[in-house]
Formats: C-alpha cells, structure tokens, sequence
C-alpha cells in the first residue's frame, strides 16, 4: 500500500523532490532543493500530464505502475519540453507503447529532436480538446512562458489548471505538498527568484497568457515546481500579474563590487541615510559573494536599485559588468536607479555604469557619486542626495 496524494477526484500528485542536485539548469543555487510535479489522472481513460527530471529514475514510471494497476496509460499531455520534465518520457514510451502524446506543433518538433519520430500524436494547438470520461481537458497555448512550445490544460469539471513551470518555485515539498499545508513566506521568495530568473525575461508572454484566462474559473493551479495552489490561486496568479508589469515594493536593493572595502564603506553609508529617510525595506549585497539570482530576485522585488563598483582595469567591476549585462536581457524596467562608485587612478566604474544606465532606461535619482581614495566623512556626505532623492521617489509611490 501506498499514500495517494489526491489533488482532486480522480487526479493525483505523483511529484518527485530533488534534494541533490546543486545548481538548477546547471546555474540557479538549489539551497532547499526542487520539487519536479507531474500529475496523474485516473478516469475512464487515464492521463498523465507532464514527467519528471530523468533523475528520479525508475522510482516514478514504478509509481505510475502501481497507480494504474495493470490498466494502459492512454494520453501524455506535454505542457513543456524542458528536460526537468521530459525526463522520463522515453521511459514512458518504453513501458506504454500506446500511449498518445498530446501537445502543439512546437512540441512536436522538440519532441522528435529528443526522443525520434512519433506517430501517436494528437495536435491540440488549434482547440482540441481531451475527454477522460469525468474529467475533461482543454488545452491554451502559452508560447514563451518561458519555452516557446509552452502551454497549459484547464480540467473543465474540477476547473484545475495545470499551467507548466508558471507560478512554479523552488524548495523542495517537504510534507506539505498544498498551499493549506505549508508556510507560503518559506516559498515566497523562491517562487520570485524562479519567476525573475528563468521566466522575467518573457513578462510580455505572460501578460498575454495570463489574458487568455482572465474570465476563466480557476479553482486550483498545478504547477511543475513547489505546491499547488487550491486555497487561493488568486494570490499566484497576483503575483505573476504584478512581477509581469514589473510592479515592485517600496524598498531599496543596494549591490556593490568592492576589492578592499572602500566601495562597500561608501554602500553602507547610503544605506544608513535611506533608513533616516525612511526606507524601511533595505538589502546590501556584495555582488562577490552573493550569487545573481538574489540580486536579480532583489531587483525585481524593490523599486529601488542603487549600485556601486570600484574601477577595474578602467571599466566596472567585472561581477558588476555581468549583473548589468544580465539586467539589460532581463529587461526589468520602471526602477529608479542610484550609481556610485571608488577609484585611485581616472576612474572606470562609475562611467560604465552610467553607460548601463542610459541603455536600460530606469531613471536616474541624482547625479552619480565616484569616491577618490579611501573616503573621509566628508566625501561620503556627497551621497547624501542618491539616499534622499531614492527616498522620495520609493516612498511618494508607495
Ligand atoms: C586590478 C585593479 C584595477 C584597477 N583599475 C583602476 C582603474 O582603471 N581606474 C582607477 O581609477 N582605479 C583603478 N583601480 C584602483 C581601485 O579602483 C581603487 O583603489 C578603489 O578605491 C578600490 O575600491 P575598493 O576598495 O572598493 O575595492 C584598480 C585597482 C585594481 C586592484
Ligand atoms: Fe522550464
Ligand atoms: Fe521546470
């Protein structure tokens, strides 16, 4: 005997948790692990929608074994192509020959790049539609949120959407698999640093998906990472509706490049006269130790972005120059931007960032502030108008 977990009549969560792996697609930090969800539906006909990272093994097509009980899996619904997920698809192929892939054109095509010709394919791209027998299963393109075959399956009796990598997080499930079981401030955070990191880059997309449901009853969503939302979808949904305009918090994210601290002594100081001003939500991030998805995480979170590189063979720091660069293919707009910076020679820093500063387009507060030396009090009063002007401009909005 097994516990089922029952997301509703006749689906189940057959998720597995990777504890393992360091770095997710080889670069995203994995301090508390991933959750892969794939879902099950056990009706007339059965269904499975979406796999796993092939590192699960054996352990999860077993699983689907046990749940089907000698029946034949008849469809497997591929809402995204992305490894972590089409994993074990070629086991699936080996132990359930028959079984019909239901999917769009796209996936089609990366389909057959991965795993070879398939016959049994049932094309949904154009409003086909899926019926189980209790359950039925419509089907929307979401191209671009964040791979471009992407889309989501609406059950229309139980009114459940399960809507791929969006409104996904990182962080294992540990015991709590539903929204009802779990602390959401432990996942907040993740769910951001997955959201502006692997699918900021597309917000426009998800705008657009997001209007293809705008008058649809959403009950529960079934993402592929973390939990799934039953209680109140609304609040994912929120989010991802707020992080795709790039709508942000008041609060101030303050991220230096500093070689022997006269950068940092400078980012400490701001800090301390954006908490005079007011500024109650305030981050200091050295861009050396932390790793880029929180600073990119941070940065989508606040409305406020200062940042400050010492000069380095005449241009920004080079972690610096790869955050920037970072941000601009990001596009993460409407922040309001401070810029300072240390140097002993002519400089190279400052210049640079506000060469970035003009491509990104985010408003500068006041002048930019570069630092001769190591800095007296005096010199680092000369900040005093980044921390006063970034003060206003975050708290008039709040
Ligand atoms: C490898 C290296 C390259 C540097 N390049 C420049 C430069 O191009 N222009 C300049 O004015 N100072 C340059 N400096 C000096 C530092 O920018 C300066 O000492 C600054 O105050 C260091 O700030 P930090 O203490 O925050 O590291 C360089 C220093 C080092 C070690
Ligand atoms: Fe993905
Ligand atoms: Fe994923």
């Amino acid at each position: 005997m097994f516990d089922k977990v029952n997301v509703a009549e006749r689906i189940f969560w057959i998720g597995v948790n990777d504890r393992r792996r360091h770095l997710f697609e080889n670069i995203w930090p994995l301090p508390t692990g991933v959750s892969y969800n794939s879902y099950l539906i056990c009706d007339e006909k059965t269904a499975l929608i979406d796999t796993v990272d092939f590192t699960a093994g054996n352990s999860f097509v077993d699983g689907i074994e046990k749940y089907l009980a000698g029946r034949p899996l008849d469809y497997l619904v591929i809402n995204h192509m992305e490894l972590d997920h089409s994993g074990e698809i070629k086991e699936i192929l080996q132990r359930f020959p028959d079984v019909k892939i239901v999917g769009n054109a796209t996936t089609k095509r990366i389909f057959e790049a991965y795993f070879g010709i398939i016959e049994n394919f049932l094309d949904v791209g154009r409003g086909a539609t899926v019926d189980l027998g209790y359950h039925k299963l419509s089907f929307t393109l979401t191209p671009w949120v964040h791979w471009p075959e992407t889309m989501m399956t609406y059950d229309t009796t139980e009114k459940i959407l399960f809507s791929g990598d969006a409104f996904g997080c990182f962080g294992t499930l540990d015991g709590g698999i539903f929204d009802d079981e779990i602390n959401f401030d432990f996942y907040s955070d993740e769910m951001l640093r997955y959201y502006s990191n692997i699918v900021g880059k597309y917000s426009p997309m998800v705008q657009k998906a997001l209007a293809k449901f705008a008058d649809v009853e959403i009950k529960c969503v079934c993402s592929t990472h973390g939990p799934i939302w039953r209680d109140d979808p609304s609040k994912v949904i929120g989010l991802y509706d707020k992080w795709s305009k790039y709508e942000a918090d008041a609060g101030v994210v303050i991220i230096f490049a500093s070689m022997y601290g006269n950068t940092e002594k400078i980012a400490d100081y701001i800090g301390r006269k954006l908490a005079e001003n007011g500024v109650r939500n305030i981050r200091i991030h050295d861009v050396s130790k932390t790793h880029i998805s929180y600073l990119i995480r941070d940065i989508w979170k606040y409305k406020g972005v200062i940042l400050g590189s010492c000069a380095y063979n005449l241009e920004m720091f080079p972690l610096m120059e790869q955050l920037c660069r970072e941000l601009e293919h990001t596009g993460v707009q409407q922040r309001k931007l401070g810029i300072f910076g240390s140097y002993s020679w002519n400089g190279g820093g400052v210049k640079n960032l506000l060469k970035f500063a003009e491509r990104i387009g985010w408003e500068l507060v006041s002048d930019a502030v570069e630092l001769h030396g190591i800095p007296k009090y005096e010199d680092l009063t000369r900040c005093d108008g980044i921390s006063k002007s970034m003060a206003e401009k975050i708290l008039m909005t709040e």
